[in-house]
C-alpha cells in the first residue's frame, strides 16, 4: 500500500489544483467523523445492494458489517456505496431489462469514486452478472460476495423451495388438484428466510459459476444466507479485498477464455439455469471473449450432469452446501477444467483444488465416472427457425418429446397468450407445439421469463404434464419442461419465429440439435414480404437507450456499445 493507491489520498478531481482537490475531499470526508488515521488508509469500496424491493438481500446490513470488519482488521477503510438493486419478483416488465443499467451504475461508480479495490455484494438473479459486467469494464481489483441461498420451508411435512415448488403447486392448483386454501398455505411457506431461491435457479447458478470463474472465495457460493459461515465468508472477503489493493489481480486477469470455459462446464454439470448462458455471454463480452453456442454444444457433449438439485433433480441448495458444494463439483470436474486459471486469492485453480479435499454427499453430487446424465444440462439448437441458435435445458425436460414433429399453436404476444391459453375452445392437443412470438429482447416485453408457457388448462385437467414450447423468451432457472428458449433472432427483430402460423409443422431434434420450421423457403419469403411495417413508438430515456442498443440473446443482451474497449480503464 503506497501513495500510488487511490483512496482518500487521491486528489485527482477537477479543480486544476491537485492539492486543493485533495484538501477539499478530505475536509468533506472529515465530516463523516472518521479518524484521520483511518482516512489515511487505502479504501475498499463496497457495492451495496439492499432494497426494500429485494427480499433476497434482506440480510445485507448484517453481511455488510462483516465485510467491513474484515476490511478494518486488514488495515483499510471500508466505504459502502449504493447501486441499483434488482429484486427478481418486483420488476416490470422484467428484471433483465435493468441488468445493463445496474452494470453501468456499478462500473461508473467504481470508476468515479476514490477506492482502491471493491467488494461486490450481490445475490438475486441479475445482480451478480450486472456487478461482474461492471467490474470487468471498470477493471479495478474486485471480489464478488454473494448473499447465499434461502433455507427451505415446510408444508404438510414436505419441504418447499422457491421457486421450483412454487410452479409445481401452481400447476396442481391450475389443474384443480388443490384448492385456494392449500395454495395460500403453500404461498406462506415457499420463501421463509432471507437469501436467494433455494434451488439451482439463476441466482445459485450464477453464484456457482462465479466461484468457478475464480471471482469468489473458494467454498462460499452455496453457504446458506442465514448460516454463520456466510458472515465469516463476508469477513474473509473484506480481508481479501485489502490484499487485492495494488495487485494485478484485476477482473480481466481472472475472467478469461479459459475460466469462462470452466464456468460453462460447471453450468452444464449443475444442470444450471438457461439464463446463465445469456449472462455469461454478456460477461464474456465485457472481457472481449466471444461465447459461441457451437462451443457450448461441444462442451455439453463432454460434460456430464453431476448435481442432483431441483429443478433438474430433487435436492435443495442447503443440501448441496452440506454435500460439499462447489469445491466438490470442481474436484470431480478436474480432468475437464483449465487448471492454470488465476483465482481471486492469487492461487491457480490447480493450487486451489490441490489444497482442498473433503467428504462428498453422493446423493447430491455424483462422481465423474458415474454421472447422473452423460451429457450436459443445456444444448443449443439451430435451424431455419433459429439461425443464430436457441437453448433447451435437456436435463429438466421430458426425453420422450426430444425427437418429435408437431403442429404449431401460435400466440403472437404475451397478451394473446394470456387471453387464449385457457380457452376451452383452443384447438390444441398434447402432441402440438406451443409457440410464443414477440417475447424476445427486442420486443416491448423485454424478454421476460415467459418461455415456460402454461399447459393449457384443458390439457392440464387431462393430466398432461409437459408439452413442447418454443419462444424467444427466457425461462426462470427454477422451471422445468421441454422448452425451447432464446430463439434468435427474435420475432421483434425480424426473426423467422415471427413467420410461424398456427397449423405449420415444426421438427425438434435434440439429438440433431435442430429446430426446423417445415415450411418452404418460398412460402417463408412470401410471409416475410407480407409482414406489416413496424410502427415504431416514440421512446425516451432508458427505454430508448435499451430499444436502440440491446443485442440479441446470442450476444448476451448487453448494449452493443458496452462490449467494446473492454479494458479501456484509465482511471481518472
Ligand atoms: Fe431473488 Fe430468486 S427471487 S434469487
Ligand atoms: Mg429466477
Amino acid at each position: 500500500m503506497t501513495d500510488e493507491t487511490r483512496g482518500l489520498r487521491n486528489g485527482l478531481t477537477n479543480y486544476g489544483d491537485r492539492d486543493f482537490s485533495l484538501y477539499l475531499r478530505r475536509s468533506f470526508a472529515q465530516s463523516m467523523g472518521i479518524s484521520r488515521t483511518l482516512l489515511d488508509k487505502p479504501v475498499v469500496g463496497i457495492a451495496y445492494t439492499p432494497s426494500g424491493f429485494n427480499n433476497c438481500h434482506r440480510h445485507f446490513p448484517e453481511l455488510l458489517e462483516a465485510v467491513k470488519r474484515g476490511v478494518l482488521a486488514a488495515g483499510a477503510l471500508p466505504l459502502e456505496f449504493p447501486t441499483v438493486s434488482l429484486g427478481e419478483g418486483f420488476l416490470f416488465p422484467t428484471s433483465l431489462r435493468f441488468r445493463n443499467l445496474m452494470a453501468m451504475d456499478t462500473e461508473e461508480m467504481i470508476r468515479a469514486q476514490p477506492m482502491d479495490s471493491v467488494v461486490l455484494m450481490g445475490g438475486c438473479d441479475k445482480t451478480v452478472p450486472a456487478q461482474l459486467m461492471g467490474a470487468l469494464s471498470a477493471n479495478l481489483p474486485a471480489v464478488q460476495l454473494v448473499g447465499g441461498p434461502m433455507m427451505t420451508g415446510r408444508y404438510q411435512g414436505e419441504r418447499l423451495g422457491a421457486c421450483t415448488d412454487c410452479r409445481r403447486f401452481w400447476g396442481r392448483f391450475r389443474a384443480g388438484d388443490i384448492g385456494r386454501q392449500q395454495i395460500d398455505e403453500v404461498e406462506n411457506n415457499l420463501a421463509t428466510t432471507s437469501g436467494t431461491c433455494a434451488v439451482m435457479g439463476t441466482a445459485s447458478t450464477m453464484a456457482c459459476i462465479t466461484e468457478a470463474l475464480g471471482m469468489l472465495l473458494p467454498g462460499t457460493a452455496a453457504i446458506p444466507a442465514v448460516h454463520a459461515d456466510r458472515l465469516r465468508a463476508a469477513e474473509e472477503t473484506g480481508r481479501l479485498a485489502v490484499s487485492l489493493i495494488g495487485s494485478d489481480r484485476t477482473p480481466d486477469k481472472i475472467i478469461t477464455n479459459e475460466s469462462l470455459e470452466n464456468a460453462i462446464r460447471v453450468l452444464l454439470a449443475l444442470g444450471g439455469s438457461t439464463n446463465a448462458i445469456i449472462h455469461l455471454t454478456a460477461i464474456a463480452g465485457r472481457a472481449g471473449v466471444p461465447v459461441s453456442l457451437k462451443r457450448l454444444n461441444e462442451l455439453s457433449e463432454t460434460t456430464p450432469v453431476l448435481v442432483n438439485l431441483k429443478p433438474s433433480g430433487s435436492n435443495y441448495m442447503e443440501d448441496f452446501h452440506a454435500a460439499g458444494g462447489m469445491g466438490a463439483v470442481l474436484r470431480e470436474l478436474r480432468p475437464l477444467l483449465h487448471l492454470d486459471c488465476l483465482t481471486i486469492t492469487g492461487e491457480t485453480l490447480r493450487e486451489r483444488l490441490d489444497a482442498t479435499e473433503g467428504w462428498v454427499g453422493r446423493d447430491v453430487i455424483a462422481p465423474l465416472d458415474k454421472p447422473l446424465e452423460e451429457k450436459g444440462g443445456l444444448v443449443a439448437l439451430f435451424g431455419n427457425l433459429a439461425p443464430q441458435g436457441a437453448i433447451l435445458k435437456r436435463s429438466a425436460a421430458d426425453r420422450t418429446l426430444f425427437e418429435k414433429t408437431g403442429r404449431a399453436v401460435v400466440f403472437t404476444s404475451l397478451q394473446d397468450l394470456a387471453a387464449r391459453i385457457d380457452d376451452p375452445d383452443l384447438d390444441v392437443t398434447a402432441d402440438d407445439f406451443l409457440v410464443l412470438q414477440n417475447a424476445g429482447p427486442h420486443s416491448d416485453s423485454g424478454m421476460p421469463e415467459a418461455g415456460y408457457l402454461p399447459i393449457p388448462k384443458k390439457l392440464a385437467a387431462q393430466g398432461v404434464k409437459d408439452i413442447v414450447r418454443i419462444s424467444d423468451a427466457r425461462m426462470s432457472g427454477t422451471a422445468f419442461g421441454t422448452i425451447v428458449l432464446h430463439v434468435t433472432p427474435d420475432a421483434a427483430s425480424g426473426g423467422p419465429l415471427g413467420l410461424v402460423r398456427s397449423g405449420d409443422q415444426i421438427r425438434l431434434s435434440v439429438e440433431g440439435k435442430s429446430i426446423e420450421l417445415l415450411v418452404s423457403d418460398d412460402e417463408l419469403a412470401q410471409r416475410m414480404a407480407q409482414r406489416p411495417d413496424d410502427v415504431k413508438p416514440r421512446r425516451r430515456g432508458y427505454d430508448k437507450l435499451y430499444a436502440d442498443h440491446v443485442t440479441g440473446a446470442d450476444a448476451g443482451c448487453d448494449f452493443d456499445f458496452m462490449q467494446q474497449l473492454p479494458h479501456d480503464h484509465e482511471h481518472c
